[in-house]
């Protein structure tokens, strides 16, 4: 049974099957549906409902506010069909797709960035060629543990060529199952299933306004894949890059990001500490404030944010009352399952 979905900009109908959300159906069956978290979270599966009579699943406000539902706005991945339906995904600028993979990796390094973030580097072995686009993340599976997912750390290669090694930097999450494998019992050697790539904030590259790059403690990962690879094509515009941790011990890859600063005019990289234990000569203060005092026009620039989901929901919205618009602002917050249980319990509880 099931129900069918139109796609405006996909010829064939997708099929689907009771308590299947149309992303799910729609991915299933090889479409490249603009998608991200799959949780009803990030946004980025945001699409209209042309026809037809849908229910919804618990979605955040962040990803779907109640005015946005009223004009007849919808999230994929939380539609479910209650007849056949015809819909479209809004567009996204610069839309790139990469083949979905199911990896075989196998631990090639493993360090210490910080005292609760690792370095971990996965030797593709099967399941490729993977590509994939600055900024983009993939699921990653430990033993026998549940998939998270993490954002690749590494620039890309490009012209389609294939990366045989992909980088990841995970935090160690206090009874976090994934994270805390990761941090504790994982070799080298080991294998690591790896799923994707995913998401939708990755780098514009035929964006030529300035770039504001807000990174919040592992979010540094995709941020430095972004980064690195607008350094690597040779993008001219300017890169404001802050990096906002707790304190002193929690900064990574500084001399990294200041080499990289000393060598490229068009970048700044600019760390901000909110919880400095002692009296410091740095930036002090949230990471999204200090990009707000320091950055006065925003017009033509683009933000790519990523780390906690409290510093990516806080930002957001001030980039956009500063003038930047939504579709400026590319977005990955790092939702643990407790924050995605407490998200729908709170929309649940508002609907
Ligand atoms: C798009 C994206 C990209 C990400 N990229 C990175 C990255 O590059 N680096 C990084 O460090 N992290 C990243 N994350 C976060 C990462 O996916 C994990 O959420 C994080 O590592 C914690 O996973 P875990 O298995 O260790 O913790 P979990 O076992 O998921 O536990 C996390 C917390 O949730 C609680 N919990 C578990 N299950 C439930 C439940 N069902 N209901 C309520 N509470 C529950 C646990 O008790 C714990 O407090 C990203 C997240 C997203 C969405
Ligand atoms: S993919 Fe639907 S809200 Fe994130």
């Amino acid at each position: 049974m099931g129900f069918c979905a139109k796609l405006k900009q996909w010829a064939t109908p997708v099929a689907v099957p009771d308590g299947a959300t149309v992303l799910e159906a729609a991915l299933a069956q090889g479409v490249p549906y603009p998608h991200g978290c799959r949780s009803g979270n990030c946004g980025a599966c945001k699409s209209r409902l042309l026809k037809g009579d849908v229910e919804l699943a618990e979605f955040s406000d962040f990803a779907l506010t109640q005015d946005e539902r009223a004009q007849g706005l919808v999230l994929a991945c939380r539609t479910m069909p209650r007849s056949d339906v015809e819909m479209a995904w809004l567009e996204v600028d610069d839309l790139v797709t990469h083949p979905l993979r199911d990896l075989t990796c196998r631990v090639a390094a493993l360090g210490d960035m910080t005292h609760d973030i690792k370095r971990l580097r996965l030797k593709i072995e099967g399941g490729g060629p993977f590509t994939f686009s600055a900024g983009q993340y993939a699921s990653l599976g430990f033993a026998a543990i549940a998939p998270r997912d993490y954002s690749m750390a590494n620039a890309p290669a490009r012209n389609g060529r294939d990366n045989p090694e992909i980088e990841f930097h995970i935090r160690h999450l206090a009874g976090g199952a994934s994270s805390a494998y990761a941090s504790t019992k994982l070799r080298i050697g080991e294998t690591v299933r790896v799923q994707g790539p995913y998401g939708t904030s990755y780098l514009r590259e035929s964006h030529t306004g300035p770039i504001v790059a807000i990174a919040g403690g592992s979010g540094l990962a995709p941020i430095k894949s972004i980064i690195e690879t607008v350094l690597a094509i040779d993008l001219k515009q300017p890169i404001h890059l802050y990096f906002g941790v707790r304190d002193e011990r929690d900064l990574y890859l500084e001399d990294h990001f200041k080499t990289l600063a000393a060598k490229h005019k068009n970048l700044s990289f600019i760390p901000v500490l909110s919880e400095p234990g002692k009296p410091t000569k740095r930036r002090t203060g949230f990471v999204h404030l200090a990009v707000a005092a320091d950055i006065k026009d925003f017009d033509g620039s683009k933000a790519y944010i990523a780390g906690p989901p409290v510093m990516v929901e806080a930002a957001t919205p001030l980039l956009q009352s500063l003038g930047m618009r939504r579709e400026d602002i590319h977005a990955d917050a790092f939702y643990t399952e407790a924050e995605r249980a407490k998200l729908q319990a709170a929309s649940g509880a508002a609907r």
